[in-house]
């Protein structure tokens, strides 16, 4: 492992000019297999150069840092202290109007939280640099140390999956934009420290909105958890602001040029600020538009579905669904039959009864996200109708909050299941579901073990194991495991 002078390294001009916003996808979808360092370095560059003009309020000399931490943290706790009273007092969510919109987030958001960590991959290789700990304890956190449950992208897998929203990859591509900075610094280490330092110091501070996200998930029944592990872990006292700031202070240069090597920290730390953020993701959600796309998505497979007895206005279903910029009006045709009660609870709508119900004809066509954006689109009055004008969204029956449920569940169980004592056992990972996938996770658990044991030396033992805790490998049965030895071996 040998230290370098962090010279930044330029991708030929060609390439980076090729590499601009407009082509986060690609790239994140790229950089995400891990083969591709000159794309990395391209890709930073260009974002570099974005970034460059935006404002940071990070402090020029290090003394200052901790102090500048701590006053934000208390910022954001005064700030988050008044959206309690306020709601106390009456005053509607902040962010998720609906619990489509919440649910809208968590995927919106996906291609960032899949990768969560990332950016610090390549601090690994230098495992045996004490400057490095730091860095490298906070990219272990967030691999939950190996451990399935505490895993971050796993929690977060799960958390998509529970509600049917996994189909991420089609959202718009300045979605991938903060996934694809990550990606690239994960294979950019050697070339960006002080810039990964900086963006991994400015991602490590504590968000309002992650507190408001947390507490709104809750109220409408969707697990925070992946969200409440983020405000115990950026704690400024002990957690990963507090461990970020340690990591630039160990790294920072003794002998060579600590003003240029702060600069291009504060460089890093401006990445944060590009993309789609938090707030923008959540406002970026039209009920009207995303139950028509979702509609038009699943016409593509239901357009020859339908029998010919299933006619709205004289046309038949697969005629209407035959071709996707006819849904808008499909919709308007079973409105005006009765079929759609817009502005009434779901329940009030034939349509409706169609989709949820054991003996319902369409049963288990849409997710449960697909089904929550129906729900809540006839709930709302369509938009230019007088009851649009007075009325909000029809109040939905009030949901239990996440805690709530888990609590009734842990009474439920109580006394009937010995395993009913861990409320957090009720959502636990089952990793994995498939019962004969263990005997190809065995084997291939066995074989790591088998060439483990055949290393000759710790330095070969952990090169072989960081290569399994990559980004897209870490999450795996595999990658776990790596986690965990690497972890033991680390100390
Ligand atoms: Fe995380």
């Amino acid at each position: 492992m040998q230290t370098t002078a962090y010279a930044q390294c330029t991708a030929p001009a060609a390439q980076a000019a090729e590499i601009g916003t407009d082509k986060a996808k690609p790239v994140y979808n790229r950089l995400a297999m891990m083969e591709d360092p000159a794309l990395a370095a391209g890709y930073l560059e260009a974002r570099l150069v974005e970034a460059a003009t935006l404002p940071a309020d990070l402090p020029e000399s290090l003394d200052e840092m901790a102090g500048w931490i701590a006053r934000h943290t208390d910022a954001v706790g005064t700030a988050y202290r008044d959206y309690l009273a306020g709601r106390k007092a009456g005053a509607p969510r902040r962010y998720f109007h609906t619990k489509s919109q919440a649910l809208y987030f968590l995927k919106a958001v996906a291609p960032t939280k899949l990768v969560d960590g990332a950016w610090l991959y390549g601090v690994l290789q230098r495992w045996d640099d004490e400057d490095f700990r730091p860095l490298i304890r906070i990219y272990l956190e967030e691999l939950g140390n190996g451990v399935p449950d505490k895993n971050h992208v796993l929690i977060y897998r799960k958390l998509l999956a529970q509600h049917g929203c996994e189909q991420w990859q089609d959202l718009p591509d300045t979605h991938f934009l903060q996934g694809a900075i990550q990606l690239a610094l994960a294979q950019g280490a050697e070339s960006f420290l002080p810039e990964l330092i900086g963006y991994n110091l400015g991602y490590e501070q504590l968000p309002l909105h992650l507190l408001i996200t947390s507490y709104e998930l809750n109220e409408l029944g969707i697990d925070p958890y992946y969200f409440t592990l983020h405000v115990t872990v950026d704690n400024a006292a002990t957690g990963h602001a507090h461990t970020a700031l340690e990591g630039l202070k160990q790294i920072m240069p003794r002998v060579g040029d600590a003003s240029d090597f702060l600069r291009r920290v504060a460089a890093g730390f401006r990445l944060n600020d590009l993309g789609v953020g938090t707030v923008d993701a959540i406002a970026s959600f039209d009920l009207e538009a995303e139950t028509v796309a979702m509609l038009a998505a699943k016409s593509t497979v239901g357009k020859n579905m339908h029998s010919d007895y299933c006619r709205v206005a004289g046309r038949t279903v697969n005629d209407w669904l035959s071709d996707a910029t006819q849904i808008p009006l499909f919709l308007e045709k079973l409105e005006a039959q009765g079929w759609i009660r817009r502005g009434e609870p779901a329940e009030n709508s034939r349509f409706w009864k169609l989709i949820q119900g054991e003996r319902a004809e369409m049963f288990g066509v849409f997710s449960p996200y697909e089904q929550q954006l129906l729900q809540d689109w006839i709930a709302t009055p369509r938009a230019g109708t007088d009851q649009a004008a007075t009325d909000s969204p029809t109040e939905a029956p009030r949901v239990l909050s996440h805690r709530a449920m888990l609590r009734s569940m842990e009474t439920l169980n109580s006394g009937t299941s010995p395993r009913s004592s861990a409320p957090r056992g009720l959502i636990r990972h089952r990793f994995p579901d498939d019962e004969h996938a263990w005997e190809s996770i065995g084997c291939e658990l066995r074989l790591l073990e088998a060439r483990l044991a055949a290393t000759s030396s710790k330095e070969e033992a952990m090169d072989l194991l960081v290569g399994l805790m990559s980004p897209e490998r870490h999450h795996t049965s595999s990658g776990l495991m790596a986690t965990r030895v690497f972890s033991r071996l680390y100390g």
